[in-house]
């Protein structure tokens, strides 16, 4: 999962960029995508794809929309029929409720790997930071239960001599000092080919020089190690 409930730091565009390019040559996994927020930008976005090529083009992964009460029901199977699942999820913690109670828990409770965008100029990262503080009761919980919950912190939206991501950088660290998470190496530049990405096309060609293509490999390549472990 690409979680933060900071809003627009990327969830739901590299969720689609990541399932696209695990589902497409040369990996061609099988890859499901379950959509649990309530704009279901994802499930829109592949409505509007879908119409937007012929009818028998390949779809590189398959999107399920359902309620965070209904996901439950669902993961097991949905587990079995494919070879990894995606989920993308609105963040927002809810004030005042229990770890437990959280709308978000009932997905991180079966997450394998938590990926956290980090971008720059955004405001302050209180938001981000309560994340990660609610993040760490989670894994303390399957900590509990032998399943072990991996986050990882990676910066988007970065861009070369920018003072704001070098403030970013030591804030990350800073964040670290009490909320400790590991950080991938790959920074995600901003980049307008990445924002155009729709849910059908992949952007991720090993064999391509272009800097956008060359950078998202980059990262999708350290995703899949990450993964594996
Ligand atoms: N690396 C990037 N390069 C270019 N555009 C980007 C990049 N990352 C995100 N964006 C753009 O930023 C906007 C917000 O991204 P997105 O909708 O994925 O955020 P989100 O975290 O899912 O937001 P929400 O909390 O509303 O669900 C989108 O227009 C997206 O295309
Ligand atoms: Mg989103």
């Amino acid at each position: 999962m690409f979680g933060n409930q900071k809003g627009g730091v990327g969830k739901s565009l590299l969720t689609t960029m990541t399932a696209t390019a695990l589902g497409s040559d040369p990996l061609n996994l099988r890859v499901a995508v379950i959509d649990l927020d309530k704009q279901a930008t994802i499930y829109n976005l592949r409505q509007i794809d879908k119409r937007a090529y012929p009818q028998d083009t390949p779809e590189p992964f398959t999107v399920f929309k359902f309620k965070v009460t209904d996901f439950q029901k669902s993961i097991g199977e949905i587990d079995q029929s494919f070879d990894i699942v995606l989920i993308d999820a609105a963040g927002k913690l809810d004030d005042d409720t229990d770890v437990m109670q959280q709308e978000i828990s009932r997905a991180l409770m079966f997450t394998d790997v938590l990926f956290i965008p980090f971008v720059a100029g955004f405001g302050n990262l209180t938001a981000t930071y309560d994340y990660l503080n609610f993040v760490s009761q989670i894994k303390e919980i399957r900590q509990l239960q032998q399943r072990k919950l991996r986050v990882y912190g990676f910066i988007n939206q970065y861009r070369n001599r920018s003072r704001a991501n070098d403030f970013l950088i030591q804030d990350i660290e800073a964040i670290r000092q009490t909320e400790p998470f590991d950080v991938l190496n790959c920074k995600l530049h901003d980049f307008t080919t990445y924002k155009d990405a729709d849910t059908i096309t992949s952007l991720y060609n090993p064999l391509s020089n272009d800097s956008a293509k060359a950078n998202f490999s980059e990262f999708i390549n350290e995703i899949i190690k990450t993964i594996k472990g």
